[in-house]
């Protein structure tokens, strides 16, 4: 059985909790730090209208991503990150799974988000197509994605 099926637990980070704060180190280890950048205080003052979900291995966070709703029907699916450590063991697809069950629980019938280019590949994956053309943001090229949730 793969590691992570046997160790890794997925749950909310509440806003403010440590849970989110160890995501928010993650975050910034994995989204910012490689592109010399730093999380903005515009970046962490949005936090507070997302709702937030880590992975936890041995008391660790080594994933993280967040929804924030855009309407009543739409949600906008943003930092997905997982260790560098513990990549490939399936963590960012349950992550993916975990909001995705939470969305729909809530309601919710479409995600969107803003892809890497190169992290594309993994979303279609699991059921997002692309929109539009590339784009930068945080100084690398993105593009737009959407899923429409059975
Ligand atoms: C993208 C990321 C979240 C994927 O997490 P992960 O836990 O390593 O991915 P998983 O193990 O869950 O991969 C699930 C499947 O997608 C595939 N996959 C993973 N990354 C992929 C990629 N970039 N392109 C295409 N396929 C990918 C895996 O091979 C796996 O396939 P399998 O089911 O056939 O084994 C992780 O690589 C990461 O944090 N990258 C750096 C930050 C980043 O780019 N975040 C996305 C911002 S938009």
């Amino acid at each position: 059985m793969p590691r992570s099926e046997v160790s890794i637990a997925l749950m909310p980070a509440p806003y403010g909790s440590e849970l989110y704060r160890a995501s928010l180190k993650l975050r910034d280890e994995v989204l910012r730090q490689p592109l010399g950048l730093t999380l903005t205080a515009e970046e962490l003052a949005d936090d507070a209208f997302r709702t937030h979900f880590c992975a936890v291995a041995d008391g660790a966070v080594v994933g993280s991503v967040s929804l924030r709703p855009v309407d009543q029907q739409t949600l906008q699916l943003k930092q997905m990150a997982v260790t560098e450590a513990r990549r490939g063991e399936h963590i960012g697809a349950r992550l993916l799974a975990f909001a995705e069950a939470h969305a729909r629980g809530e309601g919710y019938r479409v995600i969107v988000l803003h892809a890497r280019l190169g992290a594309d590949g993994f979303y279609a994956r699991f059921g997002y197509g692309c929109e539009g053309e590339p784009f930068d943001e945080n100084t690398i090229p993105h593009i737009k994605m959407t899923k429409r949730l059975g």
